[in-house]
């Protein structure tokens, strides 16, 4: 039977679910986003060739896979345009590949200049957005004033509400921000013609999937930031504007919980975190540095330097419990070779308690402490292992606490970018779900 698996990043984004959804698209049908926009960034490598897709499913680098933009994306359509151009010029195929949803948001030229603004005023207090205008793109979703795919299909209906948007944005941009303001013409000529370019990929994605579905086909759901930067479920106001986790794939989607019928998390091997917020494993001085070179940690779509973490325990407990991963990808075990000792987070001390489920609150956020475990370090190369046999046995020791910690097995250790730096684990939900993925790792 066929089946359908969400992906999901377990921290604060950037664990490398471009690599594992690459490793598990050759098995499924189709792939599909579901939240977010261009503020995300996967990075996979092919070859000598590295793609960084902002808002199409990397699944569009196989031949044949379809991909979808769900209904629970916002989309910039000339960055989006932009994609589409660099993906052709390298010769992958989007015709028959790539389906946008017709009730997907648009992320308007004012939404960038306002979440930019916005940023400047909060000062302090500032999130560390992309500026990519996506939360206030989904401000404009919830106050239903938004315009959608479909608008962009009906000149008379697009101007009007360009028209009712602008006054609004314009005063606010003008009065309250101080900012630059847009004309109504201007945008209507450009968004005219990326209508003429996107319209042939423009449909009904929630129908498509149904039948899809209905006809055996498989879908893996490619999570775009993490648990911990979701709406609802992250560390609130320090998050990004939608709902990132599992339950995201469902709403972002229009494919029913009952279809769904596992979600794999996404981890590294320590913490990384863009923007502001509450970091509590956070590394300083010359071993953030270490590790950020080591691990190229740096933005995929802003390109600003990520800040670096121990592997947090209690973030990964938490992220089981609320996506409700069945096994978890741990990425970049490489990374950490050359660290002497390792610390492993596994509580918080806050008011004099160890707590060990992740407080939501900003001021225990700012105040508790982490609980440390030093794990012994293997000072060796693990990177390129294949299998779990070629790792030293310090590395083993450290992967089975961690497995301990959070509480459901690992299906992959990802050792490298490129696909087949990869180890398999035995008996694992993946090579249950997908038995032939195997065939992607040689
Ligand atoms: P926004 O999504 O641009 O509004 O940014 C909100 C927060 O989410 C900021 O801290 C960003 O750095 C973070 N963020 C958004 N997208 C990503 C991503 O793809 N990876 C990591 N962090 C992200």
């Amino acid at each position: 039977m066929s089946k359908n698996i969400v992906v999901i990043g377990a921290q604060w984004g950037d664990e490398g679910k471009g690599k594992v959804v690459d490793v598990i698209t050759p098995h499924v049908d189709v792939v599909v986003r579901f939240s977010g926009g261009n503020n995300a960034g996967h990075t996979v490598v092919v070859g000598r060739e590295k793609y960084v897709l902002h808002t199409i499913p990397s699944g569009i680098l196989h031949n044949g896979r379809r991909c979808i933009i769900g209904c629970g994306v916002v989309i910039d359509p000339g960055s989006l345009i932009e994609e589409m151009e660099s993906l052709v010029q390298r010769g992958v195929s989007l015709d028959g590949n790539l389906y946008i949803s017709k009730n997907a948001h648009l992320i308007m030229p004012y939404h960038p200049a306002l979440d930019r603004a916005s940023e400047a005023k909060l000062g302090k207090r500032r999130i560390g957005t992309t500026g990519k205008g996506v939360g206030p793109a989904y401000v404009d979703k919830a106050a239903r004033v938004g315009i959608r795919m479909a608008d962009l299909l009906d000149e008379r209906l697009f101007r009007e509400k360009l028209e009712f948007n602008l006054a609004q944005k314009n005063r606010l941009l003008r009065d309250f921000y101080d900012a630059e303001t847009f004309g109504v013409e201007a945008i209507l000529n450009q968004y005219l013609r990326y209508a003429g370019w996107l319209a042939p990929y423009i449909t009904d994605t929630a129908l498509l999937l149904s039948k899809w579905i209905e006809s055996g086909y498989s879908v893996l759901f490619e999570g775009a930031q993490a648990t911990m930067l979701d709406i609802d479920h992250g560390t609130y106001p320090y998050i990004t504007s939608s709902s990132t986790t599992a339950g995201g794939a469902v709403t972002g989607t229009g494919v029913p919980p009952t279809k769904i019928h596992g979600v794999l998390g996404v981890a590294k091997a320590y913490s990384t975190r863009v923007g502001g917020g509450p970091f509590p494993t956070e590394m300083t001085g010359k071993l953030a540095e270490t590790i950020r070179a080591r691990g190229k940690e740096y933005g995929a779509t802003t390109g600003r330097p990520r800040r670096c973490g121990w592997f947090d325990g209690v973030v990964l407990r938490y992220a089981v419990r609320i996506n409700g991963f069945d096994t978890v990808a741990l990425t970049k075990l490489d990374v950490l070779d050359q660290c002497e000792t390792l610390k492993l987070c596994t509580g918080y001390r806050w008011r004099g308690d160890i707590i060990t489920d992740f407080p939501g609150e900003e001021t225990a956020l700012a105040e508790l402490e982490p609980v440390y475990e030093d794990v012994e370090g293997w000072m060796t190369s693990t990177a390129g292992a294949k299998n779990e046999a070629d790792l030293p046995a310090k590395a083993r020791r450290y992967l089975e606490r961690l497995e301990e910690l959070i509480g459901v097995p690992f299906c992959l250790i990802s050792t490298g970018a490129q696909r087949d730096e990869t180890i398999l684990c035995e008996d694992s939900p993946l090579l249950r779900w997908y038995p032939s993925v195997r065939s992607s790792i040689v």
